[in-house]
């Protein structure tokens, strides 16, 4: 098969990514992956559950999935550090489902944090620090505090424990002098009222850090997951995109995807209005290219992605490229 690579097309605008498993590296699927791009998430190896055995540091299959990326060429953007879900919840409470004492859940925050930036060091070169914090369309989007979702450690710690989080890895980077950018991730994305309260929190949380630290970023990033479906308005992915790089934050799209069809079927008409908002992304994609750092696709193909049925990805269920491949690499 001799298709244009979708890295190669992008190469002068931004990295493009997968999110892969360490079964990826192999075959077919290693010469799609390395084909067409350049960065790898992993979909499931680096979040906090797979961190730990009885409650024990345990980096052995993070760190066979990181090898394994970086002997091919590519580079690794880390995910995740703080979450809700695939997380141990004795991060921030105790056996009985009780929320921790604040102190007690900072603490567990901190080891979490220092140890695993400290051991994947600078063989990452970005990690989403906080991931899906904020609540799905916040009816008073300015009030961003009010606007978290009601997680574990929101309970236990309190609003300031995403700036706490973004400072514990921010120093573990700069005390060993390594380049990797901290992102703040989320879904959604296109929603106005969402996109505004996620605006207002890193506003104020990178301005407190900038007024101490001579104008320095503490959240270098903004993800963009990018989980749409065919009726998503490509305006208000261009809204929220303009609204986040105003802050002087690079934007990363690190999970896209576009549902489509059902029960793994698409019909033709099903195929082209998927193709043509994959084209409408990449066209707004590349005239703000120069705010943003990577496109991030959130698997190889239909078959292995977490939404198959809906046939969301580029590649089919045989590999075969799809018209939204062809939408990617030529979007006008
Ligand atoms: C998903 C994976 O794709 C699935 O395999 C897993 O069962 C659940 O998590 N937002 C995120 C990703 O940040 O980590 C999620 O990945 C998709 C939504």
């Amino acid at each position: 098969r001799n298709l244009t690579s979708i890295s190669e097309v992008y190469k002068d605008y931004f990295m493009i990514g997968n999110a892969v498993s360490t079964s990826d590296f192999a075959g077919d699927r290693l010469t799609l992956l390395k084909g067409h791009h350049n960065l790898v998430t992993a979909e499931n190896a680096m979040k906090p559950d797979s961190a730990y055995n009885n409650r024990h540091f345990d980096f052995n299959a993070e760190d066979m999935f990181v090898q394994m990326a970086l002997d091919e060429g590519l580079a690794v953007h880390g995910h995740v550090l703080v979450w809700h879900q695939q997380s141990p919840e004795w991060l921030w409470a105790d056996d009985a489902g009780e929320s921790l004492a604040r102190e007690d859940a900072l603490v567990n925050l901190r080891t979490h944090i220092e140890t695993t930036v400290a051991h994947f060091g600078d063989s990452v070169i970005s990690w989403d620090v906080v991931n899906e914090a904020m609540n799905d369309n916040p009816p008073n989007p300015e009030d961003w505090q009010g606007s978290l979702r009601q997680s574990g450690w929101l309970q236990a710690i309190g609003p300031d424990y995403i700036e706490e989080s973004f400072r514990i890895a921010k120093d573990v980077i700069d005390q060993n002098g390594w380049d990797i950018k901290l992102y703040y991730n989320d879904y959604n994305d296109d929603n106005q009222q969402k996109a505004e309260a996620i605006y207002q929190m890193v506003k104020e949380i990178n301005e407190n850090y900038a007024a101490e630290n001579d104008g320095e970023l503490l959240i270098d990033g903004i993800g963009m997951q990018g989980h749409y479906n065919i009726n998503t308005n490509p305006e208000n992915v261009r809204l929220s995109l303009e609204k986040f790089a105003s802050l002087g934050v690079e934007v990363g799209v690190t999970e896209l995807d576009v549902t489509s069809g059902s029960d793994g079927e698409q019909t033709e008409e099903e195929l082209n209005q998927q193709a043509y908002l994959y084209a409408r992304l990449f066209q707004i994609y590349r005239d703000n290219h120069e705010h943003i750092s990577r496109i991030t696709f959130w698997g190889l193909d239909d078959g292995s992605s977490w939404r198959s049925d809906q046939s969301p990805l580029l590649f089919d269920r045989n590999m075969q490229a799809k018209p939204a491949y062809y939408a990617v690499i030529n979007p006008d």
